[in-house]
């Protein structure tokens, strides 16, 4: 455990170090996992978030105006990314470390926004994404990570070494 984010290049959201050398080379061949970088939203980015949820008509600009906030937030933002032969963005996860009091100053990761393409699913990226942001959670000191999920996810987090903790609950405004 290093308890250090490492130094992010300018165009990288978080410090490339934190990426698993063990992912990296399990992926299919010419396929490649890097931190999110500022240019992204030209590489397909929110197209894949698009499978997960709603994402509205974000310009480049807000797009990089909300990349700057999360980068300027102590460490907290680890958006990755996994591009294709071809340079293109076919998946995507993001941890958020959460500084706490409790558990003497203790780091909780939170695992969040999940997506691999369509035609790309099935190929083990989506586990590799999880193993990727486990890999930084361990790395920058968290204690435990946790998630939210649907029941029709479930089965795809346990194949991935998450057990059912707790009941999830919600205010929507
Ligand atoms: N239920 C049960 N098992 C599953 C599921 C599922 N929904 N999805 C995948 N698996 C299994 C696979 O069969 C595979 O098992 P195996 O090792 O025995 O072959 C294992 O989990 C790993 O699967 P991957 O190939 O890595 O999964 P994939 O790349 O398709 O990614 C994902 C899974 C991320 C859920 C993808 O289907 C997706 O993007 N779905 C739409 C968006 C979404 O629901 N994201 C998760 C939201 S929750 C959150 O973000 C915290």
């Amino acid at each position: 455990m290093t308890h250090t984010n490492g130094t992010a290049p300018t165009d990288s959201l978080f410090s490339p170090s934190l990426i698993s050398p063990q992912v990296s080379s399990a992926l299919p061949s010419g396929y490649s996992i890097r931190p999110l970088e500022r240019s992204d939203f030209d590489y397909g980015f929110l197209d894949v978030l698009r499978v997960l949820t709603h994402v509205g008509q974000v310009t480049k600009d807000e797009f990089e105006n909300r990349f700057d906030e999360m980068k300027a937030g102590a460490g907290g933002y680890h958006v990755l990314v996994i591009l294709d032969g071809d340079s293109k963005i076919v998946g995507t996860g993001a941890l958020i470390v959460e500084r706490k009091f409790i558990h003497h100053l203790g780091l909780v990761g939170h695992i969040e926004d999940i997506a691999v393409a369509k035609d790309q699913q099935g190929k083990k990226l989506g586990l590799r994404i999880i193993q990727a942001l486990d890999y930084v959670a361990e790395n920058v000191g968290c204690y435990k990570t946790i998630l939210d999920c649907s029941e029709a996810n479930e089965g795809f987090y346990v194949k991935c070494g998450f057990k059912r903790a707790g009941l999830e609950m919600a205010h929507y405004y």
